[in-house]
């Protein structure tokens, strides 16, 4: 396993890039995501808007369904940033995606403060599953 420190410097870079590929012309709002999975590729997604405004996808959704599609079964840990400097943190309905198909990743959060971590059972206790 890679060094902490080595994955957040990765997709620190990696979600940084995403965000500039945004399409987001009706909130202005950019964000960048950025997923190792355990086969050690980085996946990355930016949110993608519609002018029918619930379709717009989220960042973080973009790069978890890049990996899944890619056949990918484990994702390690996932960066999002957007591009206002403050903490971005996952939606509901994403953190539902996390909980089903990265639940043991560490959801790193960054702004220009710094980074915090966390696991999807912070981020959604108490979570609807198959069980
Ligand atoms: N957004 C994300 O991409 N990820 C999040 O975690 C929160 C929100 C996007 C969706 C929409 O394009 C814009 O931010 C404003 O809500």
């Amino acid at each position: 396993m890679q060094h902490r420190s080595k994955i957040i410097k990765t997709l620190l870079t990696a979600s940084s890039d995403a965000l500039k590929r945004a399409i987001a012309p009706y909130s202005g709002f950019h964000v960048g995501a950025a997923l190792l999975t355990d086969d050690g590729l980085v996946f990355t997604g930016c949110n993608i808007e519609n002018p029918s405004l619930m379709m717009s996808i989220c960042a973080e959704k973009v790069a978890i369904v890049k990996a899944l599609s890619e056949g990918q079964k484990k994702i390690k840990a996932i960066m999002i940033q957007s591009a206002d400097g403050n903490y971005c943190p996952p939606c509901g309905s994403c953190r539902q995606l996390i909980h089903e198909f990265a639940p043991e990743a560490e959801i790193y959060l960054a702004s220009k403060k710094g980074i915090k971590k966390y696991s999807i059972k912070e981020l959604l206790p108490d979570a609807f599953t198959k069980e």
